[in-house]
């Protein structure tokens, strides 16, 4: 009744002249040679509307990577219908055949597709070859085998019996079918929402941010090609409200699995409500939402960690992580140090396309997100309390480039102190060292956000107090550390407050989410 434990897969490092850099370049160049023509993926077919619509690099927005196929409400029922329709087959199948298929797929992308999901990240969403590897590689595979092992976990877990008595658990999916919505930013993500509820029985809808289709559909044909029967997944690309409008309307709508922006979730939170008597069953919804992240350092810390943090935390990915810090606070006697190692360490930060292996920085998504990042660096550099030490310039000619800038802050509830920007941009404000607990207490009470969060420092009290004082305050907690980053197995990953239902990707709880107990007293 096991499958293997298993271990975090290893970080390729891409290092110059090594044989991964150079299969890697391969594969980039092999994609950036052709043209691909997308199709959705409903019951098994591949479907071609002729409506299409063009996939571009963020960094590079004149070369066409790919067109694919924009569906409309029929394609979404044919979906729904098509989920339906593979459902009794594969709540029955066993969980080993289930299981089989995953830990293939986790397989077939460490070994032949490595290379080709990682171009695909590194093109789609302007990742680097080292945030490619760790997030389309590792992260992907990670969450593939330890949901699977999760899910023996939880069928394992039976409840006590009695003489004359035989009583048990049936883990059944939910009634109906489920949705998975995923965001752009990471294409672990894509692969892990759909996945998880699949696993546990359940068939989905699956609909990727349009600049993520990239990459979705490398996801797919691993699935395909590890065995997935049709129907299990449903890969469809429409616009939101069309497939909201029909897929929340549906009888058979049995749970959301969601990560993106709070407001969406919200929305849709508030249409389910709406609609709650239409549904035979109440749907789960799960969400990972917005954050404003921070990190939090203490008088004894030490300034060139510190630094790193915001550096590393910040500007990783343009800043386009839910984790991702943006807001930091820094006593007075330990500043001017800070300050030093950040401007010396954002000196070294080359910035251009992800075919360049020496960039660090790359292109934000696309152009809706480089205007708002950029009006949030234009309002933060009207303010008189604030100044901009580092970057603040851009550029979108070629593609959406916006340089890593830091807002040092003397108002600690200004704009880009409180508000989520989703981009390469960190606030800071210096509080004087004796105020430690007082500055606490603004960390916990300036965002509606709770989902990473950092306090550094070398004193054990002040450890104490800031994890005390800071309890509901990030859903991922980190001491001398980064807040971005958690690994599958090691960090479940999730917040609360308007981060989302600290559901913890990558953790039991989450596949908990996915099934619906029935428990059976057999009496002799
Ligand atoms: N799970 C991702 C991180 O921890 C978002 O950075």
């Amino acid at each position: 009744f096991d499958v293997p434990h298993p271990r975090n897969e290893p970080v390729l490092s891409y290092a110059p002249g090594s044989k991964e850099r150079a299969v890697l370049k391969r594969a980039l160049e092999d994609a950036r040679s052709k043209v691909l023509d997308i199709p959705m993926y409903i019951g098994g077919d591949e479907v071609r509307t002729g409506n299409t619509r063009p996939l571009t690099p963020p960094h590079d927005h004149k070369h066409l990577l790919a067109n694919f196929h924009e569906g409309d409400a029929t394609h979404v029922e044919q979906a729904i219908n098509a989920a339906m329709g593979a459902k009794a087959l594969w709540s029955e199948l066993s969980w080993e055949y289930r299981a089989s298929i995953f830990l293939r797929a986790a397989d077939l992308l460490a070994g032949p597709y490595r290379p080709v999901i990682n171009a695909a990240t590194m093109l789609g969403q302007s990742k680097n070859a080292y945030q490619a590897e760790i997030d389309s590689a590792c992260e992907l595979i990670d969450f593939l085998r330890f949901n699977v092992y999760f899910m023996t976990e939880i069928y394992r877990e039976q409840p006590a019996s009695s003489p004359g008595v035989w009583n048990r658990m049936e883990y059944r999916p939910l009634e109906g079918f489920t949705f998975a919505l995923t965001p752009f930013n990471f294409t672990a993500i894509a692969g892990n929402l759909p996945t998880c509820m699949a696993m546990m029985g359940n068939t989905v809808v699956w609909k990727p941010a349009y600049t993520q289709i990239y990459a979705a559909n490398v996801i797919m044909q691993v699935l395909k090609e590890a065995g997935l029967p049709d129907g299990v997944i449903n890969l469809i690309y429409a616009d939101g409200p069309t497939v909201g409008n029909i897929i929340f309307n549906h009888r058979d709508f049995g749970g959301l699995h969601f990560t993106g922006s709070t407001a969406v979730f919200q929305g849709m939170w508030k249409t389910i409500g709406q609609n709650i008597h239409k549904y035979k069953s109440y749907p789960r919804i799960v969400g990972e939402t917005g954050g404003k992240d921070f990190i939090m350092v203490h008088k004894s810390a030490n300034a060139k960690e510190v630094s790193t943090a915001i550096s590393r935390g910040a500007f990783e990915f343009q800043g386009q992580k839910c984790s991702a810090a943006s807001r930091c606070y820094i006593p007075s006697n330990l500043w001017e140090d800070v300050k030093k190692y950040l401007l010396e360490d954002l000196k070294t930060f080359k910035m251009g396309g992800t075919e360049d292996f020496g960039n660090f920085v790359n292109a934000v998504i696309d152009e809706k997100a480089f205007n708002s990042i950029t009006g949030y660096i234009e309002k933060a550099r009207q303010n008189p309390l604030n100044e901009i030490i580092a970057g603040g310039k851009s550029d979108k000619s070629k593609g959406y480039f916006i340089e890593p800038t830091v807002i040092v802050s003397k108002d600690p509830l200004s704009i880009t102190m409180c508000e989520e920007i989703f981009g390469p941009v960190i606030t800071i404000y210096v509080y004087h060292e004796e105020n430690f607990e007082q500055t606490l207490e603004l960390v916990d009470s300036t965002s509606p956000y709770a989902l990473t969060g950092s306090i550094f420092s070398k004193d054990r009290y002040a450890i104490e107090l800031a994890t005390k004082k800071l309890t509901n305050s990030a859903g991922n907690f980190y001491i001398n550390d980064k807040p971005t980053g958690a690994v599958v197995g090691q960090q479940p990953f999730g917040g609360a407050r308007g981060s989302g239902t600290n559901d913890k990707a990558g953790a039991k709880v989450n596949l908990l989410r996915w099934t619906s107990l029935r428990t059976i007293k057999e009496t002799f």
